[in-house]
């Protein structure tokens, strides 16, 4: 992510989610409920959350990132909106206490599953089974890896270059992710293909 304004502005910005915000907002069209609370997990520069909180507007978005410096660009941009549906960015790290009450109506987890260690996406899936309501859904986006395979070149080079970065952190198998979904009571509904070889996967939470 880079620094934009000034020196005083702790506002990121990221190139990436500033092409990707409205392909992802047509996915999230067809998925959101109307209303009630939306916690956006990883936020980041914060972009995504206020192009959806502009584009949902009987939606309360909840941006959330694990952070400090996420957390400072997400409420800077924040004030520069002025949008009455957008809560202050959540001190929220997927492997700890989520600070959220249940039910939420949807999750959505933006570019995190592969820049971060699989722990974080097994607490990724736990934290949507215990907080997301009966038939909430969870949207994920990212490139992932499909029967063993990466879906381009691009991204097995991405992969390689993530794994030289961080040996904990990789472009995640589908099949993997869907295991970790049957475990916390989510079942796949949708696999959108995205630009640039991502995916949004959507999952809903079973009625218990
Ligand atoms: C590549 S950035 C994506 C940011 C934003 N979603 C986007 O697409 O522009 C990955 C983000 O994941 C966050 N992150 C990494 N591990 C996390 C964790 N365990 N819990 C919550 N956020 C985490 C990082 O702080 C970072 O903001």
């Amino acid at each position: 992510m880079d620094k934009i304004g000034s020196q005083a502005n702790d506002a990121l910005t990221s190139p990436a989610a500033q092409r990707n915000r409205e392909p992802i907002a047509e996915v999230l069209r067809q998925v959101l409920p109307e209303t009630g609370r939306v916690l956006e997990i990883a936020s980041g520069s914060g972009e995504h959350a206020l192009h959806f909180a502009a584009g949902f507007p009987t939606l309360e978005w909840l941006p959330s990132d694990a952070s400090p410096e996420a957390r400072r660009s997400i409420a800077a941009w924040r004030r520069t909106a002025g949008l009455g549906n957008l809560a202050e960015p959540l001190a929220l790290d997927v492997t700890s206490d989520w600070p959220v009450e249940a039910p939420l109506a949807a999750i959505v987890c933006i570019n995190m599953l592969h820049i971060s260690p699989w722990s974080a996406s097994e607490a990724l899936f736990a934290g949507a089974g215990r907080t997301l309501g009966e038939g909430a859904p969870l949207i994920v986006y990212g490139p992932f890896r499909k029967q063993g395979q990466h879906t381009a070149a691009s991204n097995a080079r991405f992969d390689a270059d993530l794994r030289a970065r961080d040996a904990s952190w990789g472009i995640r198998d589908l099949e993997a992710v869907d295991a970790l979904a049957e475990t916390a009571g989510l079942v796949r509904e949708a696999d959108y293909s995205m630009p640039a070889n991502n995916a949004c996967l959507v999952w809903r939470r079973r009625a218990c």
